[in-house]
């Protein structure tokens, strides 16, 4: 694996390659990132990842000086699973200068829900991915559907500017227990650990809330808030959208539950697309 610290390195490196397939990540892999790459491989002639905490997306009182940077393992992980060029770049690298040109994403889709909670999360993940976009110049991208709005966003991005870039969207890998695969879930005590399948529970119930008929949407949202309310659990949102816009659901359109919600110190997201409604 040829590991690239500088945009020139990786531009002279991938000038070889015509269909670089390409996993943005910020470190910390865990399976999740891996069936990123290795869904990857056969859709390009190179598979590039990269590796980059990006401090634009990080509000000023969150984790970005103790988000959990593995570099040695990560390296392992991506040479197992088959990656062929790695871009990590030092901030320096990709932001050698104060990053003033931003993309600012359709408020519409970029400040409800995570970016309600998160204001300005999604202009630091649109600048970023646009410029990895442009030191990659990928033909195919994967985004995992854990962070289902922020796929929606990288979709709506490169449809608006006409990028040629196709967007494959790979399912959320889970523990034995039903818990999404995080770079966070590593913040969480045994006792969280245990705790935290509630939060895909509840999503769960929600779905089955649906599919078994019934259509008070504002109910099922306030129970499973409720439910894990009473857990201890302190819930930015459970709701349920329409999976093509996310917003308010009608009916018989395909639905997908999203959720938010700290546990302790550690701020988990979740979601689960729900089969369409009769
Ligand atoms: O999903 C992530 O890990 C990040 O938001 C991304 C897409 C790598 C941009 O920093």
């Amino acid at each position: 694996m040829h590991i690239a610290r500088t945009i020139d390195e990786l531009r002279e490196h991938l000038a070889a390659y015509r269909r670089p397939a390409f996993v943005p990540t910020m470190g910390n892999l865990h399976d999740g990132h891996l069936d990123l790459v290795r869904q990857a491989k056969p859709l390009g002639d190179v598979t590039v990842a990269s590796i980059f905490v990006n401090r634009l997306q990080f509000l000023p009182h969150e984790d970005f000086d103790t988000y959990p940077r593995t570099w040695d393992s990560d390296c392992e992980k991506l040479r197992a699973a088959g990656c062929n060029v790695l871009f990590a770049p030092h901030e320096r690298a990709l932001y050698p200068e104060a990053q003033t040109c931003k993309v600012h994403p359709d408020p519409a889709l970029a400040d409800i829900l995570e970016g309600h909670f998160r204001p300005g999360f999604f202009v630091g993940v649109c600048t970023v991915v646009m410029k990895l976009f442009s030191c990659v110049q990928p033909r195919v991208a994967m985004f995992g559907k854990k962070d289902y709005q922020q796929l929606m966003m990288i979709r709506h991005m490169v449809r608006q500017f006409a990028l040629p870039i196709e967007i494959v969207a790979v399912d959320t890998r889970r523990a034995a227990d039903g818990l999404a695969l995080s770079s966070r879930n590593g913040y969480l005590s045994e006792a969280e650990r245990a705790e935290a399948v509630q939060l895909s529970k509840a999503l769960r119930a929600m779905a089955e809330a649906v599919r078994s008929g019934e259509r008070d949407f504002a109910a099922i949202e306030a129970r499973a808030t409720d439910a894990l309310r009473q857990r201890g659990w302190q819930p930015d949102y459970l709701v349920l959208r329409r999976r093509a816009d996310l917003r308010a659901p009608a009916p018989g359109e395909p639905l997908v539950a999203l959720a938010a919600a700290r546990l302790g110190g550690t701020r988990l997201i979740d979601n689960l697309e729900i089969d369409s409604m009769a």
